[in-house]
């Protein structure tokens, strides 16, 4: 269930900007002729195969960048109805001594494997659902739409580490342990087993030593809670997954039948920070979705009646903080950084006003002074200039994590999204307000992961990764890389066969 998450934004303030369109044309690609092959199925390619080094690929970079993604649209004559639904499809980029290979794999997920073997979609997906099976009788029919929508094991979104070990995530409760150097799944990992909760974000955030936060919901007759999930940060035996996770706190939704959609939290040194924005769940209207022919998405609307409530859970004793801070209503997917400086809380996330149509993000960054007030009306500043509306928003942010995630920082990379995927890649300096640009016409660039240098010394010491994809030209899909100081290209390589474009990635070193 990863909607909205990359597309849904719109700029505040700025009259000057387009609406972009409704979500639900997102999936109709027959109204994208320009870049239809972005969500066209390709074969997977599980054999290492060799890519074309144009320029240089530094030679300090040894390692596997990962990504994840949808690749495969159909089943047999159905369609998948959501970009988000395809079946999952693990991409490596191996860079070793100015080489790079790469190989891919479909994840062989209970999804993909009964679809595969009935050759159609039997497993309801976001934006898709299920036809019952044509065999049952009429009332077998009748009770199997009454039954809840099964959490899909289709992980397309991101990967993860936990413990030291890599997954692959949805935001449903199964996970898969991946092998990072053939990309095969190794073990499904439902996170019930563990802890009370239905699921967790694909976007948990990590301390320096290994722990790891993340959220996660629960339902009970009480109504749903949103829960703060700790993972710890080594395994005590080889085989363990999750083992040892706490919930860290639960806090109750505002809405007890309507939690809030979120696909992601800010975390500074002390505070885990929900975001519970006016994108709202319809419980009923999914539970009830067989039933109605909905699927899950429709059970998702933005109420601009309501405030965005923002709690502070901390993390040391797990207490949600008494004091109730308020903000404007604004939808919100990907936060980029959170710290605390001079007594303020600072979180900086990619944000519109608007849940509904598809414009124009912002970039805002909201800033709460810690008076010992009951309710706090929260305010924002653009971390942006003008020009950014040039290039349509950015999502997708990324940081120099490991060394300023919860700290000050200058810099964040995106992608500018003036078309439903991004099509450049962007470099924030959040002080100056000024940005840096890479762009070529018809290519599209996936999120940009910052890979630090050996000894760097400022925080844009580095290199950035990002997948080009070329629908225009035949098998021409590039890995970029960038000096992330300059954001000139530093080289190319060239991958001869097509990649959809995806969502998430990270960079396991093995130097
Ligand atoms: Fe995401």
């Amino acid at each position: 269930m990863d909607t909205f998450k990359h597309q849904k934004s719109r700029s505040s303030g700025d009259k000057n900007t387009k609406s972009r369109k409704n979500p639900k044309h997102f999936t109709d690609v027959h109204g994208l002729p320009c870049i239809e092959k972005i969500v066209t199925s390709v074969e997977d390619i599980p054999e290492p195969i060799s890519t074309n080094i144009i320029g240089m690929i530094p030679n300090w970079i040894n390692g596997n960048f990962l990504r994840n993604g949808p690749g495969k649209f159909e089943m047999g004559n159905h369609r998948f109805n959501h970009w988000f639904d395809g079946m999952a499809l693990l991409h490596q980029f191996k860079i070793s001594n100015g080489e790079v290979t790469y190989r891919s794999r479909f994840l062989s997920s209970d999804s993909y494997q009964t679809n595969k073997e009935q050759n159609r979609i039997v497993m309801s997906e976001f934006g898709t659902l299920t036809m019952p099976d044509p065999c049952k009788n009429f009332f077998q029919r009748f009770v199997s739409r009454f039954e809840l929508p099964k959490p899909t094991d289709n992980a397309n979104v991101s990967f993860v580490t936990y413990k030291g070990d890599f997954y692959v995530s949805t935001e449903t409760n199964i996970m898969h342990k991946v092998d990072p150097e053939t990309l095969e799944a190794i073990q499904k990992v439902d996170w019930s087993k563990f802890i009370a909760v239905n699921g967790a974000t694909a976007h948990p955030h990590t301390e320096p030593d290994g722990t790891v936060y993340n959220m996660g919901n629960s339902y009970s007759s009480k109504g749903a809670y949103y829960n703060i999930i700790k993972v710890p940060p080594t395994k005590v035996a080889e085989e363990e997954t999750l083992e040892g996770t706490t919930v860290l706190c639960s806090i109750p939704a505002e809405d007890k039948t309507k939690p809030s959609y979120y696909h992601s939290f800010a975390m500074s040194e002390n505070y885990v920070v929900f975001i519970e924005q006016p994108i709202k769940m319809d419980l009923l209207k999914i539970v009830t979705g067989k039933l109605t022919r909905k699927s899950i998405s429709d059970g998702f609307s933005w109420n601009p009646k309501l405030n965005t409530i923002l709690h502070l859970i901390h993390k040391l004793t797990g207490k949600v903080s008494s004091i109730k801070y308020l903000a404007k209503p604004i939808s919100t997917f990907h936060q980029i950084n959170a710290y605390e400086e001079d007594g303020f809380l600072i979180i900086d996330l990619c944000a519109s006003d608007d849940g509904q149509a598809i414009a124009n993000y912002n970039i805002q960054n909201l800033r709460k002074s810690g008076e010992a007030l009951d309710e706090v009306f929260c305010t924002h500043e653009d971390l942006h200039g003008e020009d950014l509306h040039k290039y349509g928003g950015l999502e997708f942010p990324q940081i120099n994590y490991s060394k300023y995630n919860m700290h000050p920082y200058h810099y964040f990379y995106g992608c500018g999204f003036r078309h439903l995927v991004g099509d450049t890649l962007l470099k924030m300096d959040i002080r100056r307000k000024e940005m840096k640009v890479w762009e070529h016409p018809s290519l599209y660039p996936s999120e940009p992961i910052f890979v630090p240098c050996p000894y760097a010394t400022e925080e844009d010491d580095g290199i950035i990764l990002s997948v080009i994809i070329t629908p225009n030209k035949d098998k021409s899909t590039f890995l970029l890389v960038l000096d992330a100081k300059t954001f000139k290209e530093l080289g190319r390589a060239v991958v001869p066969v097509n990649i959809p474009y995806g969502f998430h990635g990270t960079f396991s070193s093995t130097a």
